[in-house]
């Protein structure tokens, strides 16, 4: 992710890894954008624009319609990050969102929120998994970001993982409950960077479970030990929210929260 200051506009470089093993953000040498091409359409409110032959695509908010997309591939594992730029809001809450999701009634999804928050920003990340949601974690926004894994989900037999069912990229951008009419149309962008998925069919997920996709490799499986400082650094000093820690909503500790480093 990558963000200049407080005043300018908001850029993120957002990254999923799923493995077959673990999922968490990681950091990607950022080498060229994948174009778009015919890999998206839309899902509801205003048509996506596709700028600079096809890299980023805009989505608009204005008072008619947030805006959604959704692309026509599949994937059943892989490294996806994206470059994000969440509109400029002064008092407002624009929610700016880039995910992966199931197509199914057991809703699999790994989701990045950027919730415009007055001036300030907040960074959430949520995973649901088998329809089982509110696993929100939230952070303060920093300055440069983009190195840094903010997440780990460890695979662990007695916990539910999201790797039982292919999924789609999303992107949307909605009204949050508070927009204000002159700061309209809000437009964010998305640059796809380094979209490594495993492209499969529907039902076909056991075919990107190999060790011929780096990501799925062993040496992928953990943070290095340099991206576990900064890992365990960006939890200490940005973090705003965890459900893990919150017992109002989760008296007992969540199983997962025990051993997510
Ligand atoms: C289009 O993309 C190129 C290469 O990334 C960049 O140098 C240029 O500024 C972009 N143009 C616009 C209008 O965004
Ligand atoms: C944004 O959402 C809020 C809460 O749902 C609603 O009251 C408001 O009218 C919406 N604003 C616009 C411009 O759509």
């Amino acid at each position: 992710m990558k963000m200049s200051g407080p005043h300018e506009k908001i850029l993120l470089l957002i990254g999923i890894m799923v493995l077959t093993v673990a999922a968490r953000a990681i950091d990607e040498d950022l080498t060229g954008f994948v174009t778009w091409g015919h890999n998206y359409y839309k899902t509801w409110g205003h048509p996506a624009l596709v700028i600079n032959e096809t890299s980023e695509l805009d989505l608009t908010l204005d008072h008619k319609s947030g805006s959604g997309f959704e692309s026509n591939s599949i994937y059943g594992s892989g490294s996806f990050s994206m470059k994000i730029k969440a509109p400029q809001t002064k008092s407002t809450r624009v929610v700016t969102s880039f995910y992966l999701r199931s197509k199914s009634s057991r809703n699999d999804q790994l989701c990045f929120q950027i919730f415009g928050n007055g001036p300030a920003y907040l960074l959430n990340t949520n995973i649901i998994i088998n329809g089982e949601g509110a696993k929100d974690q939230r952070f303060r926004l920093w300055f440069y970001v983009d190195d840094t894994p903010i997440r780990v989900y460890k695979k662990n037999p007695s916990i539910p993982y999201p790797s039982g069912q292919t999924m789609f990229m999303h992107g949307s951008v909605k009204n949050g409950s508070i927009v204000d009419p002159n700061e309209m149309p809000y437009t964010a962008k998305f640059q796809a960077s380094t979209i490594d998925g495993c492209v499969t069919d529907f039902l076909d997920i056991e075919k990107c479970f190999g060790p011929q996709f780096w990501w799925n490799r062993k040496e992928n499986w953990q943070l290095s030990s340099r991206e576990r400082k900064m890992y365990m650094s960006a939890r200490k000093v940005y973090m705003d929210y965890d459900y893990c820690s919150d017992r109002k909503l989760y008296p007992k500790v969540p199983k997962e929260c025990k051993s997510r480093n």
